[in-house]
């Protein structure tokens, strides 16, 4: 029999649903995931050239961390447009925003795949952590292009292969086996790792028309005090693993938390926990 088709707007009407549920969660834990993504953020903001009185476009912008970064360096005469599918994070970040005193950050509720912003009015777009939840990430990634001015810059920073990010695949894989499900392509659109395939993400952006297309492996181990802490960071966040396991009654939603703390054991270190991660930072121009 083959495979249902794959329905992309009721994937993204799910997506959207659990994020406006996952804002809160994902905006308190904002001091630990600054620091675990601070490099990286740093070197996609430089990739894609924000500089003073730059017009920037944040594309699904949660709750602002980035974006604060942006409005940072763009100063007073630059502006950044956050966008997001969710109505409730953008409100966490535009707070966020105004409680750090920026003034240049506009927040809009929009889909990545389609921006409804003016052709050729931004001088960069980035995109943290986004764009591998787009069931279809080439639309996404032609909508950037069609919002930068010629010249512009795009960055965008996904999460790379499997056996870079262990943490993810023994989330997914366990919760599938007490679920009952079998195992999961790991690069079915729109999952956490869908763009790690090597090759993809540079493929996708040639195909959206940008040049100079390049992408730099970086790794973002993600310090935690402890294991119960990246557990309660991922029962907070929009996680696959929450929607699997949340149709199971509650002895064996139990006994599936229970495996999956035994195996993330295994990242505990001397100093805290240490789950390692290698995340794709993709730059480009138009
Ligand atoms: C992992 S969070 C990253 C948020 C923020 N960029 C950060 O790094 O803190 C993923 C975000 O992507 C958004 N998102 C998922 N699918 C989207 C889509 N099709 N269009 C716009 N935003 C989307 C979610 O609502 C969520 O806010």
């Amino acid at each position: 029999m083959n495979a249902p088709a794959f329905d992309q707007e009721a994937f993204k009407l799910a997506t959207r649903n659990q994020w406006e549920k996952a804002a809160r969660g994902w905006n308190d834990h904002t001091p630990q995931i600054r620091a675990w993504l601070r490099t990286a953020t740093d070197a996609m903001l430089d990739m894609a050239v924000i500089r003073p009185g730059a017009r920037v476009l944040d594309v699904a912008a949660g709750a602002g961390d980035q974006t604060l970064g942006i409005a940072e360096r763009v100063g007073p005469h630059g502006a950044v447009l956050a966008t997001d599918l969710s109505a409730a994070i953008l409100e966490f970040a535009q707070a966020n925003a105004l409680r750090a005193g920026h003034r240049n950050v506009e927040t809009r509720v929009a889909d990545g795949e389609s921006l409804q912003v003016d052709e050729g009015s931004f001088d960069a777009v980035v995109c943290r952590l986004g764009l591998m939840f787009f069931p279809d990430p080439l639309r996404g990634l032609r909508e950037m292009h069609r919002a930068l001015k010629p010249g512009g810059f795009v960055c965008t920073m996904v999460f790379s292969r499997p056996e870079a990010n262990p943490c993810v695949t023994i989330l997914m894989s366990t919760a599938l086996k007490h679920a009952g499900l079998p195992p999961r392509d790991p690069y079915q659109p729109g999952g956490l790792l869908s763009l790690g395939r090597p090759g993809l993400i540079d493929e996708l952006f040639r195909n959206a028309g940008f040049k100079d297309v390049a992408t730099t492996k970086i790794d973002a181990p993600f310090r935690l005090p402890s294991t119960q802490a990246y557990l309660d960071f991922i029962r907070t966040s929009a996680s696959p693993v929450q929607q699997i396991l949340g149709k199971l009654d509650a002895a064996a939603a139990g006994a599936a938390w229970a495996e999956i703390e035994e195996r993330l054991d295994a990242f505990e270190t001397a100093s805290g926990w240490e789950g390692p991660n290698e995340l794709l930072l993709t730059a480009a121009r138009l």
